[in-house]
């Protein structure tokens, strides 16, 4: 086990580059299971999911070579359709399997995934899409696995009932190799979905988006192999900008995604953060005078990303009055607050008044837990003092980050585990900005 020791209240400046897009990364490791050729993936980031996510593929029978950070798969000879529990259920991902196995193969057995302890999360709009398509998908409750089969899958419209940003991409994994048209109605229209769509296209898949919220696939007989560079993160590049304002810093991003963060720059800057526009992918990150309380929902794409409240959250200690934060898209992503709070933030939980919460909210309303809340109200400025603390999933632990760094004093974070998940040797490129940071092995006598 490891552990962060932070010593925090130094501004950070300096410059760093943004890493590949874990959320693409992943989707493209999953299209390589489309064709018997090999992909060559380029700007893949070194992070636990990768690594699982080669670990779920190598187990199917792909080919996986690792150099530096290009990838290459191959995967003409799958002789397993069954994703085991013990990698499945750590990451959710390995569900985006189901398309291309039972399209290629007609078959496919997956656990119910896990992933970031951010909510239920169940994948009801995969299923029920993929069923549309023609397969036949079993849930047994007693092992935890869905057992789904398909002679062959047929395009067909599908309208999600709600957006789902890896339904849209289980869909289209599933519907580029599909008999026919594949129409999906009130699809996704995360940046990453649209990184997936230009990958598979480059491997012969006829895909367009003729109206938002709209993906019309055209099934084809076949994939071919290619080479992709993959989009940067720009979740990783929220968290730099970020901890360059928290901390009173002034960073210059390179490989930004600036166009691409259309959302987070219209807040950032109402609470007075400076974005200055450097070179078409440098962008420079720093506080304005005073930070100030701004509001915000979170909302899919464009809207303001669940990924980047909880850093949010941490900017606003630091800011002058009250804000809030609504969390929209899942039932419970808030893991971080009693963490902060007991470094010194001022953070209330509240219940928004909604007129129709069933369709307002994007997770499933059943699905809430009783008595949890879905927005916060945080009062600043308040000073963060040092803590132990915990990390529960990857854009919290990100948050405890950010506080550590502005908070007086030697904080610890335990469970880094989590952020090795989704972020590339961070405590490297924090120290390169000049972060107190070091990552320590926890012994336990
Ligand atoms: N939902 C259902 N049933 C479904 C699908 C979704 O109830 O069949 C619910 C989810 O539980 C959630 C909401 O609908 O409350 C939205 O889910 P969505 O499917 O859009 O999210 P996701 O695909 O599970 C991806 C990213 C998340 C990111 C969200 C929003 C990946 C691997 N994960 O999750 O990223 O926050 O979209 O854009 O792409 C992260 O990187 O830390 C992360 C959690």
């Amino acid at each position: 086990m490891e552990k962060f020791v932070i010593n925090g209240g130094k501004p950070l400046k300096g410059e760093v580059n943004i890493s590949g897009a874990k959320n693409v990364a992943l989707k493209i490791f999953v299209a390589s299971l489309l064709t018997n050729d090999e992909l060559i993936i380029h700007n893949v980031p070194h992070i636990r999911d990768v690594f699982l996510l080669l670990e779920v593929l190598e187990h199917l029978g792909s080919k996986v070579i690792v150099n530096e950070h290009t990838i290459r798969i191959r995967s003409n000879h799958i002789h397993k359709t069954l994703v085991p529990l013990e990698v499945g259920a750590r990451l959710r991902t390995s569900s985006l399997v189901l398309g291309p196995l039972l399209v290629r193969y007609g078959e496919a057995t997956i656990p119910n995934p896990g992933g970031c302890r951010i909510g239920i999360r169940p994948i009801d709009r995969h299923i029920e899409a993929l069923r549309q398509m023609g397969a036949t998908i079993e849930y047994h409750s007693e092992d935890g696995y869905f057992y789904a089969k398909a002679p062959s899958l047929h395009g067909t419209t599908v309208t999600f009932p709600k957006n789902t940003h890896t339904g849209t991409e289980t869909l289209i994994l599933a519907g580029v190799l599909a008999k026919g048209k594949t129409v999906l109605k009130n699809a996704a229209e995360e940046v990453e979905v649209d990184d997936l769509i230009s990958c598979l296209i480059r491997m012969g898949a006829r895909i367009s988006r003729p109206a938002p919220r709209t993906i019309v696939i055209e099934g084809v007989e076949k994939l071919h192999g290619t080479e992709y560079s993959i989009m940067p993160d720009r979740n990783e590049e929220v968290t730099f900008a970020i901890a360059a304002a928290i901390t009173g810093g002034d960073v210059l991003v390179h490989s930004s995604q600036r166009n691409n963060l259309v959302a987070f720059h219209d807040v950032f800057t109402k609470a007075g953060g400076i974005v200055i526009e450097e070179d078409t992918s440098i962008t420079r990150y720093k506080a304005g005078k005073k930070l100030l309380a701004t509001d915000v929902v979170t909302e899919p794409h464009p809207g303001f990303m669940t990924d980047w409240q909880a850093p949010w959250a941490v900017l606003m200690t630091q800011a002058d009055g009250k804000s809030t934060i609504h969390e929209t898209v899942f039932e419970s992503r808030f893991s971080y607050v009693r963490q902060l709070n007991k470094m010194g933030a001022n953070i209330s939980f509240f219940d928004p008044k909604v007129p129709n919460p069933t369709e307002f909210y994007n997770f499933n309303w059943q699905d809430r837990v009783e008595g949890y809340h879905q927005a916060i109200l945080i009062t600043g400025p308040t000073k963060l003092h040092n803590a132990i603390l915990e990390m529960e999933d990857l854009r919290a632990g990100a948050t405890l980050v950010l506080a550590a760094l502005k908070a007086e004093g030697e904080s610890s974070i335990l469970k880094v585990e989590q952020i090795d998940r989704g972020y590339e040797k961070i405590e490297e490129r924090l120290r390169g900005l000049g972060a107190r940071i070091s990552r320590v092995r926890e012994d336990f006598a």
